[in-house]
């Protein structure tokens, strides 16, 4: 069976860590429990096209998405109603691919948005708090950045993590990257890997969840989540290792993976594109469930969102017309990371 060889740089050192399984995939994949998540914006409701993905939740608990109205430069409210969210309207538009919502010192709410063709993030701003988001801004920018693909908020200290990823035949270190930004909007590079993509915090903000997936002769063969230890004041991270191996906890190492985010407990959800379906990882990463999807095939990211923040939406293209985004909700007992510190 596939070890997964972690071999990526980070800054300032070289780790490697290695992972070997110890059961079959098909035993570690009889035991777990499976539920489905139902359909919630559907083929005929949609306002949101194939690109859907960067899924985000505010403090009400209202849930967003980018590829609103099949427009890269446009993001959308989709719960509680569909509506267009902010579109970018500049002569050089973006491609919004990531949303994360925050709570700033003064207590007004902003939404960072990841824009993978201007290699910055845009923040917005709602200063009257009357869901109005009006300013925008790049608070960002690093010609250097890959993309990002998608981002995680330090809530204590306004930091962002930024991942980054090239799909290449062979994938070479450099292929994904990871990068912060300080709450003044300085970037800095982290660190160098394989693919990038799915990136999230702890509960506790002291471990950085970051997937890498590597390709070999034009075909995916690994994915797994780093974890690392980080210092969200800094912006440091250190004792960089795999947290999971997807080879060895289901057999899936040759499913991509896509976006994940924490629960307020630190069991975290993760997209499994390739495979169409949401792994549920407890904090020490075993797998606890899957979610399988009613109207999505390859699911690119999800969010705990609604009134409790318990309502776990995933968005992909529609599994009946790929030209359309879907929205699958499922709910879950524990409230979603993001949710609970912006009540908090
Ligand atoms: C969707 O895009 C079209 C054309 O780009 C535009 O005319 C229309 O107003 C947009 N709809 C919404 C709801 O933003």
């Amino acid at each position: 069976m596939l070890a997964v060889l972690y071999v990526g740089s980070v800054a300032g050192s070289t780790s490697i860590s290695t992972s070997t399984s110890t059961s079959t995939a098909s035993d570690t994949a009889r035991s777990v429990p499976v539920f489905k998540a139902k359909p919630y914006v559907t083929v005929e409701t949609s306002m949101f096209g194939p690109l859907i993905e960067g899924a985000a939740v505010d403090k009400n608990g209202n849930f967003y998405a980018v590829g609103f109205n099949d427009t890269k430069a446009a993001t959308g409210m989709a719960f509680p109603m569909q509506k267009l969210f902010f579109q970018d309207r500049a002569k050089t538009k973006s491609w919004f691919n990531a949303i994360r919502f925050n709570i700033d010192p003064a207590g007004v709410q902003e939404a960072y948005l990841g824009d993978v063709e201007g290699h910055r993030v845009v923040r917005v701003r709602d200063p009257e708090n009357k869901g109005r988001f009006v300013h925008s801004e790049t608070f960002c920018v690093s010609p250097d950045m890959l993309q990002p693909n998608d981002l995680a908020i330090a809530h204590s200290t306004q930091r962002l993590f930024l991942s980054g990823m090239r799909f290449t035949p062979n994938s070479v270190v450099g292929d994904g990257d990871l990068w912060t930004c300080d709450a003044s909007g300085k970037a800095r590079k982290l660190g160098s890997f394989h693919r990038t993509n799915g990136i999230e915090l702890s509960p506790d903000e002291k471990t950085l969840y970051l997937s890498e997936a590597s390709n070999r002769g034009g075909k995916v063969v690994s994915n797994a989540i780093l974890a690392f230890d980080v210092d969200v004041h800094r912006g440091e991270i250190s004792r960089g290792r795999v947290f999971v191996d997807f080879e060895s906890l289901d057999g899936s190492g040759t499913d991509d993976i896509d976006g994940m985010r924490a629960d307020a407990h630190g069991n975290l959800y993760v997209a499994r594109w390739g495979a169409g379906k949401i792994a549920k990882l407890s904090p020490a990463g075993a797998l606890v469930a899957y979610i399988h999807l009613s109207s999505i095939d390859q699911v690119t990211n999800l969010e705990l969102a609604g009134p409790q923040g318990k309502d776990l939406f995933a968005v992909g293209a529609c599994k009946s017309n790929p030209k359309k985004g879907c929205i699958d909700r499922y709910a879950v007992a524990v409230e979603g990371r993001a949710f609970s510190k912006l009540h908090g």
